[in-house]
């Protein structure tokens, strides 16, 4: 069970991720949350993301592609792995394939650019695990509090406003192009390509996306 989950910033990637992960019991691979980890830690390649996430722009393919097949190769992506964030350029995904990693089923998760913009502006995170909340669509169980730790939730140097329209544009460029290339994955049967509605109630779009993984 290999699953790729594409969609824009704010699509609902990791929401739904976090679902696949405890519904299939396979291990969420999120390059914003390793990536996030490694700024907090300050390791070379945290000091090297930092300022580029914080202006929403990607960072560069090679060190992405390093540190996801570093966290591939881990016995508990065995029997399979929700990738959420990556690939997100072509040349991520041709390497992807040509380190032989098999893809089972991509989701595409869509949502319009303005209901993106509102649900940033709500969203809430437990930094440490990257369980994620909005503040008025998923709240916690306690205002303010992780529902499995208590401990504070944050909220992401990213998801300002003009932040959010930057990594907008910088998915319809360099993202959205897998669109193409996994539907022509597909169309030679290699995988299963399911475009869902990313919006409505977060419980409706889970459905969605398990439906999407095994239909029926
Ligand atoms: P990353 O962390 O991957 O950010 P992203 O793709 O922009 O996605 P988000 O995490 O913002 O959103 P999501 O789709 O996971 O939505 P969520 O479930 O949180 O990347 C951050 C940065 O790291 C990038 O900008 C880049 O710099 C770098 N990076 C990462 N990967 C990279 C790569 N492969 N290559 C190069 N650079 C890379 O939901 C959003 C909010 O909406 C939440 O509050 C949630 O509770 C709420 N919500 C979810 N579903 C619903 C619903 N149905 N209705 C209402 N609200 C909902």
């Amino acid at each position: 069970m290999r699953i790729i989950l594409l969609g824009g910033p704010g699509s609902g990637k990791g929401t739904q991720a976090g679902f696949l992960t405890r519904h299939f019991g396979i291990p969420q691979v999120s390059s914003g949350d390793m990536l996030r980890a490694a700024v907090r830690e300050g390791t070379e390649l945290g000091r090297k993301a930092k300022g580029i996430m914080e202006a929403g722009e990607l960072v560069p393919d090679d060190l992405i592609v390093a540190m996801v097949s570093e966290r591939l190769d881990r016995p508990d992506c065995a029997e399979g792995f929700v990738l959420d964030g990556f690939p997100r350029t072509i040349p991520q995904a041709e390497a992807l394939r040509d380190a032989g990693v098999g893809v089972d089923t991509v989701i595409e998760i869509a949502v319009d650019d303005e209901e993106i913009v509102l649900r940033m502006s709500g969203r809430r995170v437990h930094p440490a695990s990257g369980r994620v909340y909005h503040a008025v669509h998923h709240p916690p169980r306690v205002e303010g509090r992780d529902d499995e730790t208590g401990e504070e939730l944050i909220q992401r140097a990213d998801d300002r406003e003009d932040t959010v329209r930057t990594r907008l544009a910088v998915y319809r460029e360099q993202t959205e192009p897998l669109v193409d290339f996994y539907r022509a994955h597909a169309g030679r049967g290699e995988l299963r390509y399911a475009r869902i509605d990313g919006t409505g109630e977060v419980e409706e779009v889970r459905a969605r996306t398990i439906d999407a993984v095994r239909p029926g």
